[in-house]
């Protein structure tokens, strides 16, 4: 009988990405997955650490286990992740019931601990090195990338892929713990990145988003030659049956006009740029020291405007950060208004242990400051996103079609012929529309009729077929 594997995931791309891998080699172990903890062989948590509130999350719901793994001893829980990377052994001292301690640069030696545990082994561990403790070289080795088998099944929809092009970071924000549970940026071979495209493409995937921490940085060094985001835009290009290349998350520093030129002259890379600015104030960029001043972005932000037609740009900001005043706040308010993203994630500053945010600064803000300000700011974006989305009432817009929209899933819907569906469009605006299941998959011109912030509502153009023209028969 298959063992069964069940597995929650929070946090990033890179999780969602890790867990798809994760799944896939349990397969080749054997496993099947199923939603129900209380029927699984194996429990993983694929955890994040970047705020505070995942991780209580994480501890509560592994709270919640110990009555399931005290009657059932046999079952395997393991920690993955950030949060496993972070805590290490006190994760077992905090849920002594969990078996299994695996950071994110150790995942492939998941089925082997796995199995030592059934064998009888307690507590098995396999964490990366600190960012201090070893060679650089040591220390890289420690932390490897695992993207060995692509499962189209685990992903929300077969047409869309994420594909790792880095992993770790060396930019060390003084809020960020992802530099020490992720490691040092390391970029992977252009040739195995265009190997895994094409194995996307040829199980029908058509659209690919590639990963890294700041994706733009990323870079690869190879006897003489150095290949960088633009160079391998134009080699993913030409892959067939690839319709759309994104990449996420960019730093602001490293949007070149090289990059930008590529967004614009590869017709299948969309222009939609993810580009945290994460504050309006220098003061307070200083202090998280982001490596670039307000000016720097507006700079980046006219290279943008000058370069990219149609483009989209979207950001991340932390509200209430160390020492941030009403003024520094104000200046955020006016930059966002200024740039007019098409969205902002906003997120109260959580104090990360083991950050130099952490160990210099004070975590001064307090909480209900934090929260008026995420929700003004908030607030502006959401008006500024609406505004944005009305100018596309009227047009007709290109969309992926991904598959039935939450309100099918909800209404149980899903299987039915025509339902409602959703899409996205080369710039990422959400697109929902009515339509039909044959047309998940495709690309389709859709007539805005409605907008909200969040929604453009649409519907699907309707394709003349024409008749065969009349030809006359000469006998
Ligand atoms: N507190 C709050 N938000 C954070 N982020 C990263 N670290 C923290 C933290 N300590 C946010 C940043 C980043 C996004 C992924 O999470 O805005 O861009
Ligand atoms: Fe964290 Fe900064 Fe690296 Fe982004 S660039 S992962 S915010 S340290």
């Amino acid at each position: 009988m298959p063992k069964r594997l069940y597995i929650e995931t929070v946090g990033c791309q890179m999780n969602v990405l890790d867990s798809e891998m994760v799944v896939a080699s349990l397969r080749k172990h054997g496993y099947e997955l199923t939603n129900d903890p209380k029927l699984a062989d194996t429990l993983l948590f694929n955890t994040c650490s970047v705020r505070e509130h995942a991780e209580d999350k994480t501890y509560s719901a592994l709270g919640h286990l110990k009555k399931l793994k005290t009657k059932n001893p046999e079952k395997v829980i393991g920690v993955m992740g950030c949060m496993a990377q972070k805590d290490q052994k006190l994760v077992f001292e905090r849920a002594p019931y969990v078996d299994l301690v695996v950071g994110p640069g150790q995942l492939q030696q998941i089925p082997e601990l796995v199995e030592r545990i059934e064998a009888g082994a307690k507590h098995q561990m396999a964490v990366g090195l600190g960012r201090r403790d070893g060679s650089v070289d040591e220390i890289k080795r420690s932390h490897e990338t695992f993207d060995p088998l692509r499962d189209p099944s685990m992903r929300p929809t077969p047409f869309q892929a994420y594909l790792r092009i880095q992993i770790g970071c060396d930019k060390f924000c003084t809020y960020c713990i992802v530099p020490s549970t992720r490691g040092p940026e390391q970029g992977r071979p252009p040739q195995q990145i265009y190997d895994e495209a094409r194995l996307l493409a040829d199980q029908g995937c058509k659209e690919i988003t590639l990963l890294g921490q700041t994706v733009n940085s990323y870079k690869y060094v190879d006897g003489g030659t150095t290949t960088r985001l633009a160079d391998l835009l134009y080699q993913l290009q030409e892959i067939d049956g690839i319709e759309r290349l994104k990449f996420v998350t960019n730093y602001p520093k490293d949007m070149t006009y090289e990059l930008l030129q590529a967004v614009r002259d590869l017709p299948k890379v969309s222009p939609y740029l993810h580009v945290p600015l994460q504050s309006g104030s220098d003061v307070v960029l200083q202090r998280m020291k982001r490596g670039y001043t307000v000016q720097d972005y507006r700079d980046m932000m006219q290279r943008i405007r000058e370069t990219v037609p149609g483009y989209a740009v979207s950001s991340d900001f932390i509200v209430g950060f160390c020492g941030e005043t009403e003024k520094d706040f104000e200046q955020t308010v006016e930059l966002v208004k200024e740039c007019r993203f098409k969205n902002s994630f906003i997120f109260k500053y959580s104090e990360r242990p083991g950050t130099k945010g952490a160990e210099l600064m004070k975590d001064d803000i307090p909480t209900e400051v934090k929260q008026r300000r995420n929700n003004d700011l908030l607030a502006i974006q959401t008006a500024i996103s609406e505004e944005d989305n009305q100018e596309f009432i009227g047009r007709t817009v290109k969309v992926l079609i991904e598959g039935p929209s939450k309100r099918a899933v909800r209404q149980g819907t899903q299987d039915e012929p025509t339902l409602q569906l959703i899409g996205r469009t080369h710039c990422d605006r959400i697109v929902v529309f009515e339509g039909n299941q044959r047309q998940i998959g495709q690309t389709l011109p859709i007539t805005v009729y409605d907008a909200t912030a969040f929604t453009l509502f649409g519907n699907i153009v309707t394709q003349e077929i024409r008749p065969q023209p009349y030809t006359l028969q000469i006998v």
